[in-house]
């Protein structure tokens, strides 16, 4: 490709060492996409003719079906997927395959179909994460009304309800979301045309390139086009974040199916067993979801760390960038896939989550609020109620069961209330607290907008 001015054969070792065609090939059918359409500016530029046009979309047409028949020998001596297609395409269809590259660089060319790709990913990670939505809000209807201590420092605080805990998740699914959502706005345009930094003196019609192509417009500066790796650093984020994500749910799965918790059944189909201790029946997924996430973050400092110290505009580092993309495309996609399964399948172990919410103590706190509307000061309150707690420890008697009586003058013979866990929900009414009929709006609302 770049014969004219070297007199020898680029060594095997630089060969292997440079290639990314075996990874990059996966952008055929965008690379394939952005030369019809660079090939049909050249063509109402003047070009090519309506022939030679027409052979080369055929001719690219048909390396595309071949390469999804699995019929294309990939060659790393042609190092990526962009000059694996080209040559392809010149041997095929002869002269005219030659002037495909007019008034383009494998940079702009790189950035199109990486930009492409992203898009492509993006919607597909978009639905995925949804699904993954669904299937917490099928668990967070079902256990709507399941009650269970919610925790702070891993100490039981205050009673939720398990719906309230799925919706916790669905929650943040949809925040990444609405992340992947932006970052798509900002990759949607076409660098086609930046050339291999400076534009070219051929001047085809970007706009119509771009509208080809799905693209919303077009990047207003050739040299950022060709630098320019956001795109990729922020999908890796969002994957890495939705990652982190997904790691916590493993664990609070985790914690849930031991014994020590006992709140929840994974099914069979989605744990395994060990090769030792016939009794075991281990969380395998959350682990390895958990695990998973390492990579996504390290996949994250990796493009950050590749593009930190670019002059612009293009970089042979850039080539990097690919990997650790496809590797948390890839990952996140599986995860996300494999969890819903695990979700949809998954039980809730009710009366150990309703045991559990049964300790008195997660109503402590409802007893200063008992307190404050009696006209206590809250930090006195507190310090009232942490006298009955150390009581109650101390002569190993329930908080509910105490004579609060004799403790402070402010106590007086209806706290018995207090301890019901239907009323201490209930009376929680402003937005997003775990009362069940609040929980059960957000249901709703959430079925509405994941229909
Ligand atoms: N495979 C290359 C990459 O991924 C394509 C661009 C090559 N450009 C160059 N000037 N060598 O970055």
């Amino acid at each position: 490709m770049w014969k004219g001015r070297f007199t020898q054969d680029t060594s095997s070792l630089v060969q292997q060492f440079g290639e990314s065609v075996s990874y990059d090939w996966r952008l055929f059918p965008h690379d394939i996409a952005g030369s019809i359409a660079h090939a049909r500016a050249q063509k109402h530029a003047g070009f090519l003719t309506d022939e030679e046009f027409s052979a080369i979309e055929n001719g690219l047409l048909a390396i595309r079906k071949d390469i999804e028949d699995g019929n294309f020998e990939f060659k790393t001596s042609l190092e990526d997927i962009h000059m694996n297609i080209e040559a392809e395409l010149t041997r095929r269809i002869g002269p005219a395959g030659a002037k495909l590259h007019t008034a383009r660089s494998r940079n702009d060319q790189v950035a199109t179909d990486t930009r492409l790709y992203c898009r492509a990913q993006v919607d597909s990670l978009v639905e995925s994460m949804k699904n993954l939505q669904r299937a917490l809000l099928d668990r967070a209807d079902v256990y709507a009304d399941t009650v269970m201590p919610g925790y702070t420092h891993l100490q039981r605080g205050q009673p939720v309800t398990a719906g309230h805990h799925f919706l916790a998740y669905v929650e943040m699914l949809d925040r990444d979301v609405s992340r992947l959502l932006d970052a798509r706005k900002r990759l949607n345009i076409s660098p086609l045309g930046s050339g291999a930094l400076a534009g070219s003196t051929i001047n085809l019609d970007r706009h119509a390139i771009a509208q080809e192509l799905g693209f919303d417009g077009v990047t207003t500066n050739s040299m950022d086009a060709i630098a320019d790796r956001d795109y990729i650093a922020e999908i890796i984020f969002v994957i890495a974040l939705c990652g982190v994500h997904l790691s916590r749910l493993s664990e609070d799965l985790i914690l849930w199916c031991s014994a020590e918790f006992s709140f929840a059944h994974l099914a069979d189909a989605h744990t395994t067993g060990s090769s030792l201790m016939p009794q075991k029946k281990n969380p395998d997924v959350c682990e390895l979801t958990r695990g998973k996430t390492g990579r996504l973050m390290g996949n994250l400092v990796a493009i950050l760390t590749a593009i930190k110290g670019l002059p612009l505009t293009y970089n042979r580092d850039l080539q990097e960038d690919k990997e650790p993309l496809f590797d948390s495309i890839d990952t996140l996609h599986l995860a996300l896939t494999v969890n819903t399964e695990m979700i949809l399948a998954m039980t809730m172990r009710v009366d150990h989550c309703a045991a559990a919410a049964a300790d008195p103590m997660l109503l402590a706190t409802d007893l200063a609020d008992y307190l404050v509307k009696k006209g206590v000061p809250f930090r006195h309150a507190h310090e009232l109620v942490g006298k009955a707690v150390a009581e109650a420890i101390a002569s190993k008697t329930p908080l509910d069961k105490l004579d609060l009586t004799k403790i402070s003058e402010h106590y007086r013979n209806d706290t018995a209330e207090i301890f019901q866990l239907s009323r201490a929900l209930k009376a929680r009414t402003n937005p997003g607290c775990p009362n069940p009929e609040i929980v059960r709006q957000q249901i709703s609302r959430w079925q509405a907008q994941l229909a």
